[in-house]
């Protein structure tokens, strides 16, 4: 559903300069219930419906590919309670959320290290996920234990291990050859980033594939980001030349 305030910003949109895939660093749960003098976790649940809201508008503007950065590598040394109320609302949110997203033709994908993680956790997670991979409308991807270094990480072993085995020769190793390596290969780049509350850091958010990304901070914290929100994000995107260290000219 839009409003008349979405409806309006929408409309100043340019339908042919949508990027093919944004990326969102959702920050400031905490924040946003530490105004309310609420626990962390209260912040959390109002940032999985801040996650609906943005989803639904992606869908409705027809984009490609959206990545949710949802729980970082890094998060582990985050107190056990809030970790694992973390856990249970990504479960929570996927047991409620498949059947509709399935109805909107969303592909829904988690994406991440599988180290750490239970094996009962992955099957749930793989379970639940499954139905939507046959869909062809928005790439929904949620980055869950996630971390750009350990991705890098990850594509560096996989690739020793192709030259070791004789499939691959180290003069073949290109930047394609990594990407195709990346827990992401089979995705575009993000063209933009979207970093909520205010901070100015990438934080181990897919270091490698937003080496030309537009980056878009705002201020509003990650419970109160909402459809009129993105589609200034994308605005402000449209509003920027992109020139991939050429000159633009
Ligand atoms: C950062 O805020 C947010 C997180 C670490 C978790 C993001 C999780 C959700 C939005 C909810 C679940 C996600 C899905 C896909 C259903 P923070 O806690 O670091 O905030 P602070 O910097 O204000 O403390």
């Amino acid at each position: 559903m839009m409003t008349d305030e979405i409806r309006s910003l929408t409309e100043q949109l340019d339908p042919g300069r949508l990027p093919a895939h944004v990326a969102i660093i959702m920050d400031g749960n905490g924040r946003w219930a530490r105004q309310r003098h609420r626990p962390r976790l209260y912040g959390h649940r109002a940032g999985a419906k801040a996650v609906r809201q943005v989803v639904e508008i992606a869908g409705e503007l027809h984009l490609p590919h959206l990545t949710l950065y949802a729980f970082s590598t890094e998060n582990w040394s985050r107190p056990r309670d809030e970790i694992s109320g973390l856990f249970s609302l990504l479960i929570e949110y996927l047991k409620k959320e498949t059947d509709e997203l399935n109805r909107k033709n969303v592909v829904l994908r988690l994406i991440g290290s599988p180290a750490q993680l239970k094996p009962e956790f992955l099957k749930r997670i793989h379970d639940l996920t499954r139905k939507t991979w046959n869909n062809t409308g928005l790439h929904l991807n949620v980055l869950f234990n996630y971390g750009g270094r350990q991705e890098i990480t990850d594509a560096v072993r996989q690739i020793a291990e192709e030259i070791k085995s004789g499939a691959l020769a180290p003069d073949e190793i290109n930047s394609g050859i990594i990407s195709q390596r990346l827990y992401t290969k089979d995705m575009p780049d993000p063209d933009l980033v979207i970093r909520t509350s205010g901070e100015l850091r990438l934080s181990n958010f897919l270091v490698w594939q937003a080496a030309y990304a537009e980056i878009h901070v705002t201020p509003v914290l990650w419970p109160d980001f909402g459809k009129a929100e993105f589609v200034k994000a994308l605005l402000d995107y449209q509003g920027r030349q992109r020139r991939f260290g050429g000159t633009g000219e």
